[in-house]
């Protein structure tokens, strides 16, 4: 043991499994009175604190929090670092928010010194959420990615990014051409991409916005360098959805579309896939690909509601997303108040085991990163929050009321947000305290 081992003693829950397919009770492991020992950034041991205490060697510092509950830090599968300037934007559905709105906030990071400041406070407000992983969409300019990542990789985060690909279908000022979108792309990957905690993605934007060209260099990258990332956007809007079907009318749907270039596979990350039919479902599922499931994005731009059900039948890999500056909260608590009643609206449940399962180890299983992050088991890295019961006076008044874990977490994901995490860890540092 080294001098650098900590322990946090406190009630400790994270999942090991999804309820989907091992039941609720198995899915989890809960500690009401537990103790978490750090070494050296990574989780040493796990367990009772009766049991680890009398093990631990004397000098080892043992931090003791009352009315707290320490989970996994919370993954978030997409989201786009240069929107968070313009969340909370009125009025639009996807395509007109687009040309609106999104399109001339991000034509801002062309500018190092502006991408330098918004990822300091883009990352801030990550960690504020308790979220110490994200996959991040960055602005089409290769400033904005390194903007992001050498904030990232100063406190020593474990994220993933990638410029974005797009050469048609968006204002000249916004655009590269499948050539520079594949040598910016190289460039940023031999770059950054293994340094420290951090992983590269392939981002082409959405299959409108890149030519078929762009789309086979995509396609090409991703078969040049092990274990890159590739993140899109899927079958959000319906308008959207004939889009596609106008610009390739030889594939058989949207999915298609990036199946024909190679761009699915167990690294493949497909933001909202709200109106996905059974078939693409099977595809994704069979190639190991994921969707984020973006909810309060989804309700913002009356894009639907994502049919859970159906992704879990197909056995599908789903995470959640908050893609700011679509979605409305970067807190992963909030998604999930709003991911319960999309599940509520379309008569379904959301389990709090299955949400806490899909913010932390779903996620980690969606990004192929369940070996180092998303559970507090041994060996993995040491990213994890302590949640507050008494953050706010409703929320310490509710869950003295409450009689059971179940309860307890169902209250943090109904009334929780920023104010509810106390403080967020990554690699065994504090890197955000309330
Ligand atoms: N589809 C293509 N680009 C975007 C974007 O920036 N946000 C969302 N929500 N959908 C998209
Ligand atoms: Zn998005």
């Amino acid at each position: 043991m080294s001098a650098t081992c900590k322990a946090y003693r406190a009630a400790i829950l994270h999942s090991i499994a999804d309820p989907a397919e091992v039941g609720i009770e198995a899915s989890y492991q809960y500690f009401e009175d537990g103790l978490l020992l750090i070494d050296n950034g990574k989780i040493s041991a796990l367990g009772h604190a009766s049991e680890l205490l009398p093990t631990l060697p004397s000098d080892v510092e043992v931090q003791h929090y009352q009315d707290a509950l320490i989970t996994p830090g919370f993954i978030d599968t997409h989201i786009h670092f240069p929107q968070t300037g313009m969340i909370g934007s009125y009025g639009e559905q996807l395509l007109d928010w687009l040309n609106t709105y999104t399109f001339p906030c991000e034509k801002q990071f062309a500018d190092k010194a502006h991408a330098d400041k918004v990822a300091k406070i883009f990352i801030e407000e990550l960690l504020r959420n308790g979220t110490t992983t994200a996959l991040v969409f960055g602005s089409v300019h290769p400033e904005s990615v390194d903007a992001f990542f050498e904030e990232a990789e100063r406190l020593d985060l474990r994220m993933i990014a990638g410029k974005v690909m797009m050469d048609r279908n968006a204002p000249d000022y916004l655009t590269d051409t499948a050539e520079s979108g594949y040598t910016e792309s190289k460039a940023l990957i031999e770059r950054w991409h293994g340094k420290g905690r951090l992983h590269y993605a392939v981002t082409p934007r959405f299959a409108p916005t890149s030519t078929p060209e762009q789309l086979t260099l995509a396609g090409q990258l991703l078969g040049e360098f092990p274990d890159l990332y590739m993140h899109t956007h899927l079958s959000e809007n319906l308008k959207e959805i004939d889009w596609v079907k106008d610009l390739f009318p030889e594939r058989k749907g949207y999915l298609d579309v990036y199946d024909h270039f190679k761009l699915l596979g167990e690294r493949s990350v497909f933001a909202h896939g709200v109106h996905l039919c059974d078939e693409e479902c099977q595809r994704l599922a069979e190639t190991g690909s994921a969707v984020a499931f973006c909810p309060t994005s989804n309700l913002f731009l009356g894009s639907g509601l994502f049919n859970l059900p159906q992704a879990e039948k197909f056995k599908v890999k789903v995470g959640l997303g908050t893609d700011v500056g679509a979605g409305t909260s970067f807190s992963l608590l909030n998604t999930l108040n709003e991911a319960y009643k999309i599940m509520q609206l379309q008569g379904a449940r959301l389990s709090p085991f299955k949400s806490l399962y899909l913010a932390t180890l779903g996620g980690a299983q969606a990004l192929s990163l369940d070996e180092r992050i998303g559970s507090l088991k041994p060996g993995n890295d040491a990213d994890f929050v302590v949640l507050d019961y008494k953050a706010t006076p409703l929320m310490d008044y509710r869950i003295q009321q409450s009689n059971s874990i179940d309860e307890t977490l169902f209250v943090l994901m109904t009334l929780g947000d920023d104010r509810t995490v106390k403080q967020t860890f990554a690699a065994g540092r504090c890197v955000h305290q309330r």
